[in-house]
């Protein structure tokens, strides 16, 4: 079978997690338009806040995620910016609230990239808008082959199954690294797990992310730096199948 497009593995992993949607809300009620949600993917976020009326920017590198996103949008004010969030620069009127929801943040390669974003961020918020940035920091090491897994991410389009099994997670010294195995399976009818897992997929891939360590007071002594005033943590609550964020919260 041909290749999967991303767009299909990045719905189903980030797609169904909703925990931090109320914090975004509420932020962007306070703070007002526009909002620009900084690896914005295929919409998750983005969305929420414009079909709740807000004039949002999406930024994020991947093309392919912002078109779905452009599509979805049906309407609602979402303009989509494809640039790197190291190194970008809009035209408009100021954003008075960044978001960096999912660890987006330690997806951007280390210390020196991340200040190169916050550098950015800062350039071109408002005086006194805010910079939201949710990271992850108490994720532990694990390996399916060896104890209990997570449960896969799965998602039917017709008679194929998209199944995202979590293989491990490797907490290193500055690094998390988060293994995915990805099955399109065909299957016309409900499985269980076990008949699930013993059947030979059409397609097989791995996946493998990268997240930086890092903790809320050295995002906020890197952000100090480049002109920021950190406030007080705030904290998205972990579910059934996702683990909690800190959200390190950065006044321009
Ligand atoms: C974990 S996903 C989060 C997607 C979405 N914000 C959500 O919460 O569902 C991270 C997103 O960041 C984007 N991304 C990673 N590195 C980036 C960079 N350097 N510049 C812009 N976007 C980046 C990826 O393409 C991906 O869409």
């Amino acid at each position: 079978m041909s290749d999967v497009p991303e767009l299909v593995w990045h719905d189903l992993e980030c797609g169904s997690y909703r925990a931090d949607l109320a914090l975004w809300s509420e932020l962007a009620r306070e703070h007002g338009d526009p909002i620009l949600d900084v690896g914005a993917g295929s919409g998750r976020v983005a969305l929420h806040l414009a079909r709740a009326g807000h004039q949002v920017i999406a930024l994020d590198r991947d093309r392919q995620l912002l078109d779905a996103l452009s599509e979805r949008a049906n309407g609602f004010s979402v303009r989509t910016v494809c640039a790197d969030a190291r190194s970008f620069a809009l035209p408009e009127r100021q954003p008075a609230l960044c978001l960096a929801p999912m660890q987006t943040i330690q997806l951007l390669g280390g210390s020196a990239q991340r200040t190169e974003f916050l550098r950015r961020a800062h350039a071109h918020l408002k005086p006194g808008g805010l910079l939201a940035c949710a990271i992850v920091t108490d994720l532990q090491s694990y390996d399916c082959t060896s104890g209990p897994a997570p449960r896969p991410d799965i998602a039917r389009a017709d008679d194929l199954l998209y199944v995202s099994y979590p293989i491990s997670v490797r907490v290193l010294r500055e690094r998390i690294v988060i293994e995915r195995d990805r099955l399109v399976i065909k299957a016309d009818e409900e499985l269980s797990d076990d008949a699930l897992a013993s059947r030979s997929p059409l397609r097989r891939t791995h996946s493998t992310i990268e997240l930086d360590r890092l903790s809320p007071r050295q995002l906020e002594r890197e952000a100090c730096a480049v002109g920021f005033r950190p406030e007080p943590l705030r904290r998205i609550a972990m579910t059934e199948d996702h683990v909690g964020s800190e959200v390190v919260m950065l006044r321009a």
